[in-house]
């Protein structure tokens, strides 16, 4: 989306609660990166991606939101 940018360059270990709900950022201006903080509205930017987990892991969450896999890091971000 045109108004996007990275959140950051490089991924956050996570600590990811089974069935739980989270908001991971895909416009890159949220300040709580990998997590929405709302600053899409105001940046008129992409929402949010909700997903959960079937079981708690740590997990790698994407935060230059170039990944293919989203929310998690593919290594995207070295490009
Ligand atoms: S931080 Fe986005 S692919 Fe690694």
């Amino acid at each position: 989306m045109e108004n996007n940018i990275r959140g950051g360059n490089a991924p956050i270990a996570c600590e990811l609660e089974a069935n739980k709900n989270y908001a991971w950022c895909t416009c890159g201006h949220s300040i709580n990166q990998p997590f929405c903080n709302g600053n899409h509205k105001k940046e008129k930017a992409s929402n949010p991606l909700i997903f959960s987990t079937e079981e708690s892991k740590e997990a790698y969450l994407c935060t230059c939101k170039l990944t293919s896999n989203p929310p998690y890091c593919d290594g995207s971000h070295n490009k």
